[in-house]
């Protein structure tokens, strides 16, 4: 993923690339550096530390000046080693270097490229696909950077967003996009390129999102963008207000722990005091676009997968409109039928996630026209990709690990649900208005869950000794069961597993042990009778099993069998209800193991590669 900040200005710019660069360590944090142009030279700092570092290294070693690119690093090619943190330098190692470069993407034949700039003379010093363009602008370069970038991209294949700046021409800075996001800030006499408007917040609101093959030339008082073909063109100036997430953390520890309790509030905001159900929440076109599909697909990636899976229970159950779910990265490559008359939904929390917008391409190009995303960034590539779209409304969320995003990723699914079963004539008013109760008094349902806060920690402590852990459910239960495992194990880094409860004697039983921990979550629901038994299989065999039980399940504690009571039975948004407690016993065992919460090895919360 990698994020990237650039600027030409007329002031000291280390500044701004340096806050840049916090606000997109969401991007990935495994190294960052930055590079300026200062006295006739180039200048760099990297580190394999967090932003905080390099501000000191900057500091000390006195990197400042008018242009600069900077960067902040998620390794593909290359350990997260100083060496092959950006900005990447190219020149004749006779003299000093010549060009600065900082990547974000993959470049898929630098294999080759690398052979012949060898070939050429050029010594690597990374492992990086990154150092390649590097060197192949400068080997192209004769006078004229925006050129020498034309034409390197020319010979890329990939996905890329570059910002690139060279030492003979230290007034100028060029980006180049094709797969990964970049935009351009405007300001007065200075000009600046991110991956992310949020980067630039507080510097210029003045955006241009570019388009795939756009190169952009930035100097101090002109913006010059070029197509795919080499064409002069013009892209639209949005006025955007991000929020810079620079929220104070309060009485948390953690994002995360703040986000898990900013939940009653975050659902309530995605409600947004909606009085009754009409197709039109997802759009002007929605009524339309919902007679005329037959099925629903759901794509998307990680805890975002998770909601769609949930969705499918809803959906196929409320409305009676078949749904599939897909893994984006695995929809993408596979032959698929495709039916024009399916309802193409994606999920995503940042709207860029390269596998879910290329699903979505691959889907369109199959003939699929019928689009929505439900989305928490406005501005997204994916809301603009779609023709619907529904904004959740979960605020700017830090924490890598997915807390308040799904939760209302889940209500926005559910209120899909209901405007599909409307629009199919499957929705009685009776039960439109019993649904807008439930989800009306959601948010207080979520604090009272929250207030389990104090019993959960008892349990992390005990989980956090653990190297293994599996997590049961059934029905609209058992993705919530996936989600649960998934937090422990981003966050504490405990192996964990989910299963649906029915099919754990088709296998994974042959795990348990008096050392695994068995996390059970058990709604009063049709299912509970057969759930019960599967528990009975686990505590047959030595499991210790933990159970989240709703008031009236009648699971008492006992040896071997802990229970957490659940306020109340929450009908078809039990799902919701059921995640919160899963999201605090991962992240007080994570607490209790001291793992970076916030920010857990190897991961982004953002994966803008594939
Ligand atoms: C990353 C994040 C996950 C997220 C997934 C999909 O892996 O760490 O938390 O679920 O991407 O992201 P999206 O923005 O598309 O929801």
């Amino acid at each position: 993923m990698c994020g990237i900040v650039g600027a030409v200005a007329q002031r000291d710019i280390t500044p701004v690339l340096l806050e840049g660069l916090k606000r997109l360590e969401y991007r990935g944090y495994d190294s960052c550096g930055v590079a300026v142009y200062a006295e006739g030279e180039l200048r760099r700092a990297r580190s394999t530390e967090r932003v905080a570092e390099l501000l000191s290294q900057v500091e000390k070693d006195k990197v400042a000046g008018f242009t600069g690119i900077a960067h902040t690093r998620w390794a593909t090619h290359g350990a997260p080693a100083t060496h092959n943190a950006h900005p990447h330098f190219s020149g004749n190692a006779k003299s000093s270097p010549r060009i600065a470069l900082v990547h974000n993407g993959i470049i898929e034949n630098h294999d080759e490229l690398r052979e012949e700039l060898q070939a050429a003379g050029y010594v690597f010093e990374s492992q990086t696909d990154t150092e390649v363009i590097a060197h192949l602008v400068d080997h192209l370069y004769a006078g004229d950077l925006l050129e020498a970038v034309q034409q390197a991209t020319r010979r890329l294949t990939g996905a890329y967003a570059i910002a690139v700046f060279c030492r003979d021409e230290p007034h100028r800075v060029v980006g180049a996009r094709h797969g990964s996001p970049l935009v351009v800030g405007r300001g007065v006499n200075e000009n600046f390129l991110a991956s992310d408007a949020l980067a630039l917040a507080g510097t210029t609101d003045q955006i241009t999102y570019l388009e795939d093959g756009d190169v952009v030339d930035l100097q101090l008082a002109r913006v010059w963008i070029t197509d795919s073909e080499g064409r002069a063109v013009d892209r639209e100036v949005h006025t955007v207000q991000v929020h810079t997430g620079a929220a104070e953390l309060g009485p948390y520890r953690h994002y995360m722990q703040k986000e898990i309790f900013e939940q009653p509030r975050a659902v309530a905001d995605t409600l947004q005091d909606i009085e009754s159900i009409t197709p039109e929440l997802f759009g002007d076109q929605a009524y339309k676009v919902f007679k005329d599909i037959d099925n629903v697909l759901i794509l998307a990636c990680g805890t975002s997968y998770y909601a769609g899976l949930t969705a499918r229970y809803w959906i196929e159950s409320i409305a009676k409109i078949p749904v599939n779910v897909e893994i984006a990265s695995e929809y993408r490559y596979r032959d698929s039928v495709p039916n024009p008359r399916s309802l193409v939904v994606t999920i995503s929390q940042s709207g860029e996630t390269a596998d879910t917008l290329a699903a979505l391409k691959h889907a369109r190009g199959l003939g699929m026209e019928h689009t929505l995303t439900i989305c928490n960034v406005a501005t997204s590539a994916m809301v603009r990709e779609c023709k619907l779209a529904y904004i959740t409304r979960a605020g700017v969320e830090i924490g890598v690990a997915s807390t308040k995003a799904f939760t209302t990723q889940l209500t926005a699914l559910f209120l899909l649900a209901l405007a599909l079963a409307q629009t199919k004539d499957k929705l009685s008013e009776e039960k439109e208005a019993e649904s807008l109760k439930a989800l009306r008094h959601l948010p207080v349902a979520i604090g009272a869950v929250l207030a389990l806060e104090p019993q959960i920690m008892a349990w992390a402590d005990r989980f956090a000794s653990k190297e293994n852990a599996l997590f049961l459910g059934r029905g609209m239960h058992y993705p919530i069961a996936l989600e649960g495992a998934l937090k422990l194990k981003e966050i504490s880094y405990i192996h964990a597993e989910a299963y649906p409860a029915g099919e754990l004697k088709h296998g994974p039983l042959a795990l348990v042990t008096e050392a695994m921990p068995v996390v059970t979550i058990a709604p009063r629901d049709e299912l509970l009778e057969k759930l019960k038994s599967n528990m009975q299989e686990v505590h047959a065999r030595g499991g210790e099993l933990y159970v989240f039980a709703d008031a009236d399940t009648r699971i008492g504690s006992s040896e071997g069998i802990h229970v957490i009571r659940m306020p109340e039975n929450y009908g078809k948004l039990s799902p919701i209800l059921h995640t919160i407690p899963l999201q605090l016993l991962a992240y007080h065992t994570a607490c209790a193991r001291g793992t970076d919460v916030d920010k857990p090895r190897n991961l982004a919360k953002s994966v803008t590669v594939e």
